[in-house]
């Protein structure tokens, strides 16, 4: 079925323009989600001619603002009357990072841009979405979550809103990987929420994809060499749009919903075991995640923490 409405975040660069070019291609209306319209412009442009297609809209978003969200989200209802796919592929990773950043709302940055902007954008257009015949919606997610195989790690709860600052280490890589997982048990979360007014919700477990060359000039020099010795063997990100697109269209994923689906299109598992050699299998495979997830606590404690912050910041 063609003529879906699709947003999808980030859609300027890597992966997120990958995928804008694919489903405009394939005949669907793409809106481009992204937070400097100057750099996004030319690319709406490259799309278009890449895809044959004029149906690309660009609007403004920044996701670890509130204020933003529900700009984005009003600009959005005024033109559109539904929504049928929302692709959560904007985020904030700053390799080699050692300042704490706080967003407008004062969460974590990477939290505020990975986990509860998604969250809030989500529940700000679900009643569009319940409007489309086959809501779907994707939220990006990484293999770094593996660390959560690791017993003693756990996510910085008392760090989230700048408590420890400027007395506690901060790694930007942690955090990162904290936050997507925090975004993963918010999809668990978000599934549950709206199964039964059809707005289906999963996650992809995105492995390795080159970085583009925008990316990478925005890091340190260390972490340039890595990324581009890394770029020589890493997939192009066309693949992987690919696999947004086939989440979000075929009949196989139709009814499934509060999934993490990996890199091969395949539904990731809570881990049956975690101890000795299977931890092994778990960390070089692609079939399990971390039990943290489905921890009950855990995921109630994000879920809460994320309901907390909508209700403080909605106006
Ligand atoms: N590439 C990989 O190997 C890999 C591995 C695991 C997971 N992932 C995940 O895959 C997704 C796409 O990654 P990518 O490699 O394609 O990265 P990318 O090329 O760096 O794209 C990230 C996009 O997010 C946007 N963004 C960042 N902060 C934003 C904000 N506050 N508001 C709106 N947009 C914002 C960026 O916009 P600007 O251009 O304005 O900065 C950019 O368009 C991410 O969720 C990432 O975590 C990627």
């Amino acid at each position: 079925m063609k003529d879906k409405i699709v947003v999808i975040t980030g859609a300027n660069s890597g992966i997120g323009k990958a995928a804008a070019i694919k489903f405009a291609a394939e005949g669907h209306r793409v809106v481009m989600a992204c937070r400097n319209l100057a750099i996004s412009k030319p690319v709406q442009e490259e799309i278009m001619a890449s895809a044959g297609s004029q149906s690309i809209d660009l609007l403004e978003l920044d996701i670890s603002s509130f204020g933003s969200i529900r700009k984005f989200c009003e600009a959005f209802k005024a033109k559109y009357d539904k929504l049928d796919i929302l692709i959560h592929n904007a985020a904030f990773l700053s390799h080699g990072e050692k300042e704490y950043r706080l967003s407008p709302e004062r969460v974590e940055l990477s939290f505020a841009t990975n986990a509860f902007g998604p969250l809030y954008m989500t529940e700000l257009l679900a009643g569009w979405l319940e409007k489309s015949e086959d809501a779907r919606v994707l939220n990006a997610c990484t293999t770094n979550i593996k660390n959560f195989f690791d017993p003693k790690r756990t996510i910085e709860y008392d760090n989230l809103r700048g408590e420890y600052q400027t007395t506690r280490r901060y790694s930007s890589y942690k955090m990162y990987g904290d936050s997507k997982m925090a975004f993963l048990m918010l999809t668990f979360k978000m599934a549950e929420q709206w199964r039964e007014k059809g707005i289906h919700v999963n996650a992809i477990q995105i492995n390795r994809v080159k970085l583009s060359k925008e990316t990478i000039a925005k890091m340190s020099s260390y972490w340039k060499a890595l990324a581009w010795a890394q770029n020589l063997t890493n997939p192009h990100p066309s693949a992987m749009a690919d696999n947004y697109y086939y989440i979000c269209t075929s009949d196989q994923y139709r009814n499934v919903t509060g999934q993490l689906i990996n890199h091969m299109r395949e539904i990731v598992q809570p881990a049956p075991s975690e101890q000795g050699l299977d931890q092994l299998k778990n960390i070089f495979g692609s079939a399990y995640y971390p039990r943290y997830a489905i921890d009950r606590t855990n995921v109630d404690k994000v879920w809460g923490m994320g309901q907390e912050l909508i209700s403080a910041h909605s106006s």
